[in-house]
């Protein structure tokens, strides 16, 4: 089956719903859709030392390649205080670095704010990046 945008919006609003995250009462939910088709979910995880917090992107990153994934094309996400979707909600600095460590140039990142979507490539958003091969 070919995952549309939509549908991995869809999943991406179910994984906000699972967000921890009582400190900052923001919730983040993310659909990371592999080269071969399927979805890996993440929400953001907060913890009462701030620190160890992790964001909903990693959190599926993470669940992807623990499961064996290294092959990704694109990532929905989405977020909202008081778990409405009322802004793009994009992606922190660290975690488009974790995307950068596994996703081409081309690998997409898809945002809704509860009315319309907003889609990016990896380079337009981490432009002039330091990559896998820079250590080779
Ligand atoms: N957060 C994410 O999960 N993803 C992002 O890209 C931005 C921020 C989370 C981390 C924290 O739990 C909350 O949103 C507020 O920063």
């Amino acid at each position: 089956m070919k995952i549309d945008e939509k549908t991995l919006i869809e999943y991406a609003k179910r994984a906000m719903k699972k967000s921890y995250s009582p400190y900052s009462g923001f919730s983040v939910g993310a659909a990371l859709l592999t080269s071969g088709g399927k979805i890996y979910s993440g929400c953001n995880i907060e913890n009462a030392s701030f620190t160890p917090t992790v964001c909903a992107e990693r959190t599926a990153f993470f669940n992807a390649v623990s499961n064996g994934e290294k092959n990704f094309s694109a990532i929905a996400v989405v977020g909202g205080k008081k778990g409405e979707i009322i802004e793009y909600c994009p992606p922190c600095g660290v975690c488009r670095q974790v995307m950068r460590e596994f996703c081409s140039d081309d690998f997409e990142i898809i945002l809704f704010d509860g009315k319309s979507v907003k889609k990016f490539r990896l380079e337009d958003i981490l432009p002039f990046s330091f990559k896998p091969e820079n250590l080779e």
